[in-house]
């Protein structure tokens, strides 16, 4: 490697915190290129458990220099606040920059989030209101702040100056009754200007000298493939792209550097938010899975995610737009001890087979799921897990086995790493 990209392929929460934070072991570099506060990654580095919502999952190695790119939407509130957690436990935050174009999420976003969602009616995606479409509306209308006008009062307060106005004639217009004021959204630009202009940079320059310098570069995807704005499931999805494209795009490097693209995908599927999912489950084996998972419940909102059968025609489709070399597996060891499990092959549409995923939404929402049944194997505990890790792929249990066999032959895309739990060490890795 000099870069990989880790993308998710599904629909977001597919345990790309704890692959991100095991390819990173080899990384000195760590980019996160995509989505704002509305993602969560969880980690677990020996018995210390850490959330992010914002700040790349590298933040805890201290030799790693940790970059959030400029396709990133920076709650400024939200960063500091995660910042200020990992001082407190005792981590410096010095190996950190922040691209001067990352586009900034201003209060007026978080409202206005609220706001648009009560009115969508069937459009509502069920957003995690941290104001991330309402952010990148304003970077597509070009009226967007970003983390560089921080640094210029003068900009500041004409950029305030004009957006003020609209945008409380829009949280009117939306039925809000929330006041804005410029003075106090100056007064809190020019504090986030004292707390993060040792970190804002251009960090397309960095990485691209860190990429002629022969560092080992670790592009950390947001969301998932079926999440992203052009690829996803439109519109329940989010307002980023979330593709291996993404991670060139949003970070200001070309895509020749990226050599290998790392496919996150749970063992089975969820989902926070509304929007059709044909293979989802309900009943005692939705429990069984959200209740044994450690993290079914939204990072960052706290709901609880809709599970469902491994889909293989969404895997299909995450493959292809974003030229997926490896799959990493996570979850085999919460899938354990059902047993026949099920994988969504192909759909059924108005008495036709669709193998590929449908471009209309109007049709996926009409899609039945095709299953083929799987022998399931036995659930063991986290110590044998671990156990089988050292001694070896063959150790692991030869249903799983064959149905990791059985996702790399339906996918076209080899299994690369296999997680059985949520620590580093439950972690096998059979990438040549
Ligand atoms: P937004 O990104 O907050 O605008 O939410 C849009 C949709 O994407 C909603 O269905 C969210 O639940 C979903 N979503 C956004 N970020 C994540 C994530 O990190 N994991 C899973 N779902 C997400």
């Amino acid at each position: 490697m000099p870069a990989t990209v880790v993308v998710g392929a599904q629909w977001g929460d597919e345990g790309k915190g704890k692959i991100v934070d095991y390819c990173a072991q080899n990384a000195e570099v760590i980019v996160r290129f995509n989505g704002g506060s509305n993602a969560g990654h969880t980690v677990l580095v020996g018995e210390e458990l850490f959330r992010f919502h914002l700040i790349p999952s590298g933040t805890i190695r201290r030799e790693v220099l940790n970059i959030v790119g400029n396709g990133v939407v920076v709650d400024p509130s939200v960063l500091l606040e995660e910042i200020e957690e990992l001082k407190g436990r005792g981590y410096p935050v010095d190996n950190l920059k922040i691209s001067e174009r990352a586009h900034m999420v201003m209060p007026y976003h978080r409202i206005l989030d609220g706001l648009e969602e009560g009115l969508k009616g069937s459009l509502k995606a069920g957003t995690t209101m941290r104001g991330i479409g309402p952010c990148y509306e304003d970077k597509a209308a070009r009226i967007g702040l970003r983390m560089g006008d921080l640094t210029d009062e003068g900009v500041l307060r004409e950029r305030l100056d004009h957006l003020v106005p609209l945008k409380q004639r829009l949280i009117e217009a939306y039925g809000g009754n929330e006041v804005l004021s410029e003075e106090s959204l100056l007064d809190q630009c020019l504090e986030y200007s004292r707390q993060f202009s040792a970190y804002i940079t251009d960090t397309s320059l960095l990485l691209h000298q860190s990429l002629e310098d022969g560092k080992r570069v670790l592009f950390e995807g947001a969301q998932g493939t079926h999440l992203d704005i052009d690829h996803g499931i439109y519109p329940f999805g989010t307002s980023s792209n979330c593709v291996t494209g993404a991670a060139a795009v949003g970070s200001g490097v070309g895509i020749r550097h990226m050599e290998e693209v790392i496919g996150v995908v749970k063992a089975f599927t969820s989902r926070v938010g509304t929007g059709p999912f044909p293979a989802e489950l309900s009943g005692s084996h939705a429990s069984y899975l959200r209740d044994k998972s450690l993290g079914e419940y939204g990072t960052t909102t706290g709901r609880p995610r809709r599970v469902g059968w491994l889909d293989l025609v969404m895997l299909r489709y995450s493959a292809r737009v974003n030229s997926l070399d490896y799959l990493a597996v996570t979850k085999l060891d919460v899938l354990a001890g059902l047993d026949p499990v099920k994988v969504c092959v192909e759909y059924e549409f108005d008495g036709q087979i669709l193998r590929h995923f449908p471009a209309n939404m109007n049709v996926f929402a009409r899609c039945t799921p095709v299953f083929e049944e799987l022998n399931g194997w036995k659930d063991i505990s986290e110590d044998t897990w671990k156990e089988a890790v050292k001694a070896g792929y063959e150790e692991f249990p030869g249903e799983m086995r064959e149905y990791l066999d059985f996702l790399a032959k339906e996918s076209g895309v080899p299994v690369g790493i296999a997680s059985v739990g949520p620590g580093r060490e439950a972690t096998m890795d059979m990438r040549s």
